[in-house]
């Protein structure tokens, strides 16, 4: 069936609460959408629905038992994680709340919990003093930590008569974020840094490279056409950007890119930093201009190391973030941007060759290749700035939309 979930495999945990009644028309709807369902039941589950019920709306055996002989997994009850592309519990008693979060492994359901790797989406419900006891917030805290999500209790009549927050939300509610757990993505928010740094000597004077800036201005532009909240940090360029979905941040120095670079990280999703950044400044950057004290006198500048933003971001950065780098090289190119992959700790590296006509500094063209931690290598041909940067893109959110 095409929809939302087609091709998807969901579990749908059910556990011994009276909202167990609902599981049915929440199997239906996922079913609806384009998955195919599995159901798995604690014991007291089916005191409030019957497993015939939901092998009928699911078309498929229903896993109540540990050492089940009917299903085809049963020797392995534990299979099921392997099949499930995400779980859903549905409802979700305090019990298997508490036993989630703290590794009891009982039954078919909490064993299956143990073993899960995917997403899982748990649906609680229970009377609202359970809800509020510190016991089952603190094992709910556990579960977010662990990447968990909850659909959030609603408040109303509840089974034990009285009113509050407790009730499972609505099956609809309940499919819909199911599907959302599959459907792509693209507010991501982006970092990205472009251009040259110039690195002041005095007041007329500076270090700077050739960069312009065309590459990182490209990506900003593609990743803003596809939804995402860009934060340009631009090193001196001429070039000229406007779109909604685009924040320019001019800075001139290298640690000027730093400081706005390391701040905007911490709410991005991602990072491409494809910045010409000075790695040396002079030590001391006079605020007149310099003169010459003679007609034959050398002059000699002493560098300092420049902080590598790359690098930081690196080091700092977060499971679900992701970080890409660019790498320009003359020779063992290959090598050396693996070294860096691995060295600033990058989830992939666009290597720029010099020895490629038409690829690098100020063209319009360029020439990469995109290698990944998994050693993934993708040569790339000669075209324009624009298309190389939907390359990147479409690499980056391979990993995005697998959050
Ligand atoms: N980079 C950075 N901050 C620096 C230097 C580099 O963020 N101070 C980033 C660049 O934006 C690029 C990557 O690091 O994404 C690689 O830069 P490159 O100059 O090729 O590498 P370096 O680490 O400086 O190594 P080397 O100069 O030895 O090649």
């Amino acid at each position: 069936m095409t929809g939302p979930l087609s091709g998807k495999h969901i579990i749908v945990g059910i556990t011994g609460g009276i909202a167990a009644y609902k599981a049915p028309m929440l199997v239906r709807l996922l079913v609806k959408a384009g998955a195919e369902v599995m159901c798995a039941t604690t014991e007291h589950a089916i005191q409030f629905v019957t497993p015939l019920t939901l092998e009928t709306v699911s078309n498929n055996h229903v896993y109540t038992d540990l050492f089940d002989n009917k299903n085809p997994h049963s020797t392995e009850h534990i299979s099921l994680k392997d099949w499930g592309d995400a779980l859903v519990i549905a409802p979700a008693t305090a019990n298997i709340i508490g036993k989630y979060a703290n590794g009891i492994a009982d039954d078919a359901l909490s064993t299956l919990l143990l073993s899960f790797r995917k997403q899982v989406l748990v649906c609680p419900a229970m009377n609202t003093q359970m809800l509020e006891s510190p016991a089952l917030q603190r094992n709910m805290d556990i579960l977010r930590s662990q990447g968990v999500a909850f659909v959030e209790s609603a408040s109303g009549e509840l089974a034990c008569g009285t009113y509050g927050n407790g009730r499972m939300a609505e099956p609809d509610e309940i499919a819909k974020q199911v599907c959302a757990l599959f459907t792509p993505r693209n507010d991501y928010k982006i970092l990205i840094t472009a251009g040259p740094t110039y690195e002041k000597i005095d007041a007329v004077r500076f270090i700077g490279n050739f960069s312009t800036g065309k590459m990182g201005f490209a990506l900003a532009e593609e990743l803003a056409n596809r939804g995402c909240q860009v934060s340009l940090v631009a090193g001196p360029t001429h070039l000229d950007i406007k779109h909604p979905n685009i924040k320019r941040i001019d800075v001139l120095s290298a640690q000027e890119m730093y400081d706005a670079a390391t701040s905007e990280f911490q709410s991005c999703n991602a990072a491409i930093l494809s910045a010409a950044v000075a790695d040396f400044r002079p030590d001391h950057a006079a605020d007149y201009k310099i003169k010459k004290q003679s007609d034959t006198d050398d002059m000699t500048l002493h560098l300092v190391q420049n902080p590598d933003i790359l690098a930081t971001l690196g080091k700092s950065k977060r499971d679900n973030q992701f970080l890409i780098g660019f790498a320009l090289e003359t020779d063992n190119e290959l090598d050396n941007a693996r070294k860096k992959l691995e060295k600033k700790n990058l989830d992939f590296i666009v290597l720029n060759s010099l020895q490629d006509k038409g690829a690098g500094f100020g063209h319009d063209t360029n020439k990469v290749t995109i290698i990944d931690r998994n050693g993934n290598i993708q040569h790339g041909e000669l075209k324009s700035k624009q298309l190389v940067a939907k390359d990147i893109a479409d690499k980056l959110f391979l990993y995005l939309n697998n959050l």
